[in-house]
């Protein structure tokens, strides 16, 4: 008998794992929790919200799901993964506990402090006028700083200061005016690191590291990284940033060392290890930790692991990875997201998606804000789309994915036509 696996969340990320999920010849059946339409195509749309875990419990219970994973990060900290390890049913995910390595930010950064991985020096606040006492002794200097609420802000919670104005502003409304809520109790004040971001995975089983792959976000939605911060407007593989020397030193001072220090500390991490890096002239350092895939960096990572991902996700959910090998493949793959006019402000929904069916069976469309209105597909949501190529070289992918384009449309899209220069850029 095949596997049934539920994948929980709504996104492009999703989307990306549930195409993966169904070329695993072991899996006959997957649900998405709760799905999109174009995860409709290749699983069963359950209308459950990714953030009901008792409601997602019920269902893998009634329909005994083989393995559940987890997207997105607010069922994780609620303690999705908790609630099914209690009833013995089969999750790729952290812990409650061991998820604060994203949600808590004061957490993150006092271990690594404790165990030397390598990260900006930081101190943390509860009071307000000793943070913006010590942002202030940067900007002084004409240092920039970093002001961190510590709790989950949907990816808003950071600030960077330039002035000592803009730190005591920023301090303000995180402390006294509570922007974030009680997320911004306690603050980090950190230096500010230059250099080149990279999102380094690897899969994690509570005792050992197993890279995956590293990619490259473009967060700003306009082209030269201009504009406000959005969820990820693109991405690709294999940044030349992320050489073989900095792998060796990430591997070993970062990723190995994070999950050992977990296991020390009575906090084992399984699932994803997501390390949002800031490669330094002096090294990598780690500038947040995340505890599930990167959106849109999945929809670029799926499409270049070899083989069947489920025996991947079950030997780290099982707390075993040391007989698995993980093969990826050296292609550059690239991802441009397709958004609606205004995103990341306000936009209007429910334009028709038109000329997909004009796109070459080689490109993946991984659907994120989208919606069927009378069987006509329509945009939903802030980041509609990702169109998907592959090829041997940088170049080559990136003229697949920008002449794939022009054949989709809805009124309002948008797009960065830039994605990828940076990587061309380093003579790639
Ligand atoms: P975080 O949520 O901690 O990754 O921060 C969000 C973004 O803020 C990162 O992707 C960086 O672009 C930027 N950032 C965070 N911390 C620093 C830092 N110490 N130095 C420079 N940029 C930073
Ligand atoms: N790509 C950014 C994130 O997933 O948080």
């Amino acid at each position: 008998m095949g596997k049934k696996v539920l994948v929980v969340g709504q996104g492009g990320r999703e989307h990306a794992l549930v195409w993966k999920l169904a070329q695993s010849p072991q899996v006959d059946k997957i649900y998405a929790a709760p799905g999109n339409p174009g995860m409709a195509q290749l699983a069963q749309c359950v209308n459950i919200a990714a953030s009901d875990v008792p409601g997602l419990l019920d269902f893998a219970q009634q329909e005994k799901i083989d393995l559940t994973v987890v997207g997105p990060e607010d069922p994780l900290m609620n303690g999705i993964v908790d609630a099914f390890k209690e009833k013995d049913l089969k999750i790729f995910g952290p812990t409650a506990k061991a998820a604060q390595l994203e949600g808590s930010k004061v957490f993150s950064k006092e271990l690594m402090r404790k165990y030397n991985i390598p990260t900006a020096d930081y101190q943390v606040f509860d009071d307000p006028e000793a943070a913006a006492a010590f942002a202030c002794s940067f900007t002084d200097r004409g240092q920039p700083v970093v002001i961190k609420a510590d709790g989950l802000a949907a990816g808003k919670g950071v600030i960077i200061a330039a002035s000592s104005q803009e730190a005591c502003q920023a301090v303000n409304e995180i402390m006294r005016e509570k922007v974030f809520g009680e997320a911004g109790r306690r603050i980090v004040v950190e230096e500010f690191l230059q250099g080149e971001e990279v999102s380094v995975f690897a899969l994690a089983d509570g005792h050992r590291a197993v890279f995956l792959v590293a990619a490259q976000d473009h967060k700003r939605v306009f082209d030269n990284d201009l504009g406000p911060n959005t969820g990820g407007m693109g991405a690709y593989t294999h940044p030349p940033i992320y050489t073989q020397a900095v792998h060796e030193q990430v591997d070993r001072e970062i990723l190995q060392a994070t999950v050992q220090a977990m296991a020390k500390e009575n906090c084992p991490y399984q699932g994803v290890l997501y390390a949002g890096l800031m490669i330094t002239p002096n090294g990598p350092k780690v500038l947040e930790f995340n505890a599930r895939f990167g959106d849109p960096e999945t929809q670029v990572i799926m499409p270049v692991i070899e083989g069947d991902l489920l025996p991947l996700l079950e030997a780290a959910a099982g707390g075993d990875l040391s007989s698995v090998e993980i093969k990826v493949r050296p292609d550059y793959c690239v991802c441009v997201v397709l958004a609606s006019g205004g995103y990341p402000g306000t936009y209007q929904k429910g334009y028709p998606i038109t000329g997909l069916e004009n796109l070459a069976e080689s490109t993946l469309v991984f659907h994120a804000g989208t919606a069927l209105q009378n069987g006509q597909l329509v945009t939903g949501g802030g980041r509609v789309m990702a169109l998907v190529t592959q090829a041997d070289s940088m170049e080559n992918a990136l003229a697949a994915v920008y002449t794939q384009i022009k054949h989709v449309d809805f009124t309002g899209m948008h797009y960065r036509t830039d994605i990828g220069r940076r990587a061309l850029n380093r003579g790639r």
